[in-house]
């Protein structure tokens, strides 16, 4: 497909969000149109060149104020293959060293006048409040133990290109549940495209009285079409847990052994880092047959693509 047809057929389209901060806002067909853009950006990616000129002249402002490898490089390469101009920052040789807020570095960034801005913060809340000051579209690329939209995207697209279809998929997210943004963004996104969840953990990482909870590894695996693995946010720890990491691992961590118990050909994710050895194992993550890891992160640039396009249409 050539460039000027992804952008012919993607601009018939229509989205009327400003900003992109959670999959809460979002209802099932912006979640599958947004998806269906994300497949034209997969096919984009897979051919040479790589790159068009849709956003030439834009620039993104990505600041970072959390560590990330996947969301941060995904973001920079979906902006460069739209031809934007993207500014990465950090909290490291910036002046919040020097003590400036969040509120006046955002004041200053949006002085610098960008086009789209995404931020990671540890602090939940912190895309909406940059959205609040900011005067262009807003990306959340994780605010504390919040949403993760964008991996609840690209995981959505993953296993829809697996499966060809969400609806009625089993899945079982397994981890830390309560701490994980990126399961709270997947509960919301997978529930809203009619997919079955079941969370599996042990309960000091379990939201309490959930119908769809379960701290037994079997019960929460049986029929699973897809396994998500989380690891521990020990970053996020209020208190130290009650278990050791080796009786973690015995009870909750992703063997073969217990990826039996999902369906014959049950798939598994993980949105990374991961720690072999601590949530699952390496014969689970790295056995192409079942793991999904990598077709992640590849849908992660397409589904960040999508939404860069989407939210610049207004000034195109
Ligand atoms: N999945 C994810 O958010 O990974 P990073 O922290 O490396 O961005």
């Amino acid at each position: 497909m050539q460039n000027s047809t992804i952008n012919k057929v993607s601009t018939k389209m229509s989205f009327s969000h400003r900003d992109f901060l959670g999959i809460e806002a979002l209802n099932a067909d912006e979640i599958s149109f947004i998806l269906d853009l994300a497949e034209r950006y997969v096919v984009q990616n897979r051919r040479r060149p790589q790159t068009n000129s849709l956003l030439k002249g834009f620039v993104m402002i990505n600041l970072f104020l959390e560590n990330s490898t996947r969301t941060r490089l995904s973001f920079e390469m979906a902006a460069k293959r739209l031809g934007a101009d993207v500014i990465n920052m950090t909290t490291e040789g910036s002046s919040i060293k020097k003590g400036e807020s969040f509120i006046d570095t955002l004041k200053t960034l949006n002085s610098l006048c960008p086009d789209i801005f995404v931020v990671r913060s540890k602090e939940e809340g912190a895309a909406r409040a940059s959205a609040e000051i900011m005067e262009c579209p807003v990306i959340n690329a994780g605010d504390g133990t919040n949403e993760h939209p964008t991996q609840a995207m690209l995981d959505a697209l993953t296993l829809r290109r697996h499966f060809g279809r969400l609806d009625g998929l089993n899945i079982a997210i397994c981890g830390d549940i309560i701490h994980g943004r990126v399961a709270h963004s997947n509960v919301l996104l997978l529930e809203k495209m009619g997919v079955h969840i079941k969370l599996v953990g042990p309960s000091e990482l379990l939201p309490p009285n959930l119908e769809n909870a379960t701290t037994d590894m079997q019960e929460g695996l049986k029929d699973a079409d897809a396994v998500m693995v989380l690891r521990i946010q020990e970053e996020r720890l209020q208190k130290s847990l009650s278990f050791t990491s080796d009786e973690y691992f015995k009870s909750y961590g992703l063997t073969e052994e217990k990826l039996a118990w999902a369906k014959k050909d049950a798939v598994v994710l993980h949105p990374g880092p991961i720690l072999r050895g601590a949530e699952i194992d390496a014969t689970i993550a790295d056995n192409p047959k079942r793991s999904l890891v990598t077709t992640q992160v590849e849908m992660g640039i397409a589904v960040r693509m999508a939404c860069l396009d989407l939210l610049t249409r207004y000034k195109r």
